[in-house]
């Protein structure tokens, strides 16, 4: 309503889609048609888990930090501010960094209008969990995935939510979606686990159409490459990952202290030897 009073949108032309935490409309601007997603209230949407992946994110107020840390009405108000601005910065962040999402326009009273991702019919795309693959297709879009997940990596974006049912599908290829939760690479140490668990959706989805890709591991072997600040979008990937495996040598350790007490061993029947002779070397 604040939307259609202001007249940032002409009209809804029809609902799209009711998700867990936001209700989805197509709707007509004088720019064009547009994507509306309308955040649900914060507590109906399990406000502990908004916590955790909020951490590390930067909140630069302090006014705001006093209010977010305590549980007065205004705090909760804010909390479902930072949240809902945290979907439109990284949808602004990842498009300029060259990853594929819905372009964002605008976020005002818990709307965000965004692009509208189209199929060739000009109907809403389908998520990648409506679709079937020929074994290729699978392998062409999961290589896609990978590339557009490696730059998210390097603009510091985890996703934290990542499955079939937040990639739509468009004639160019995969669009990254839903992105209220995502999380610091840098600044979250729950950020690897939530990255690793993010790819390994994308493997076991995909690997029902190509069978190697269900035990590939590119979210170790990309988290690793990250580490080493050795990761960008075009960095070749192997879908393996070989940590450090060789067992330490426990056998060489002992005998290494052995020697070692035993030279010390020697060491002091000498000096005490020497002690009792009254010889001095
Ligand atoms: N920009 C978009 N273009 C086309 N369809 C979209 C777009 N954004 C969301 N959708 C559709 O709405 C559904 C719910 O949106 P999503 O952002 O995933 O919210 P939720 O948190 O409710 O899952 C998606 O699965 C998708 O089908
Ligand atoms: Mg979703």
């Amino acid at each position: 309503m604040p939307l259609l009073e202001d007249g940032l949108i002409d009209h809804v032309i029809q609902p799209l889609r009711s998700g867990k935490e936001a209700d989805l409309f197509i709707v007509e601007t004088s720019q064009g048609v547009r994507c509306a997603k309308v955040y649900k209230e914060a507590r109906s949407r399990g406000f502990r888990q908004a916590v955790l992946y909020q951490e590390g994110r930067a909140v630069r107020n302090s006014r705001r930090d006093r209010a977010m840390a305590n549980k007065s009405r205004f705090g909760r108000h804010e909390r479902e501010e930072v949240w809902q601005n945290a979907e439109v910065s990284a949808l602004f962040t990842l498009a300029d960094a060259g990853v594929r999402v819905p372009k964002p326009y605008l976020c005002v009273d818990g709307v965000l209008l965004m692009e509208l991702i189209v199929d060739d019919a000009g109907d809403p795309a389908p998520r990648l969990s409506d679709l079937v693959f020929t074994e290729d297709e699978a392998a062409t879009i999961h290589a896609a995935l990978m590339r557009d997940v490696a730059r998210m990596l390097c603009a510091d974006i985890v996703h934290g939510d990542l499955s079939e049912y937040n990639v739509l599908l468009d004639r160019a290829g995969p669009v990254i979606i839903d992105l209220p939760q995502h999380l610091s690479a840098v600044a979250n140490n729950s950020a690897a686990a939530f990255f690793v668990r993010d790819i390994d959706h994308l493997a076991t989805f995909f690997g029902r159409f190509a069978p190697k890709l269900a035990t590939s591991d590119y979210g170790r072997e990309m988290w690793a490459l990250y580490q080493a600040r050795a990761l960008g979008p075009e960095t070749p990937l192997t879908g393996t990952y070989h940590p450090e495996t060789t067992a330490p040598d426990i056998a060489a350790v002992l005998r290494e202290i052995d020697a070692a007490r035993r030279e010390e061993e020697q060491r002091r029947a000498r000096l005490a030897a020497q002690a009792e002779t009254g010889s001095v070397e």
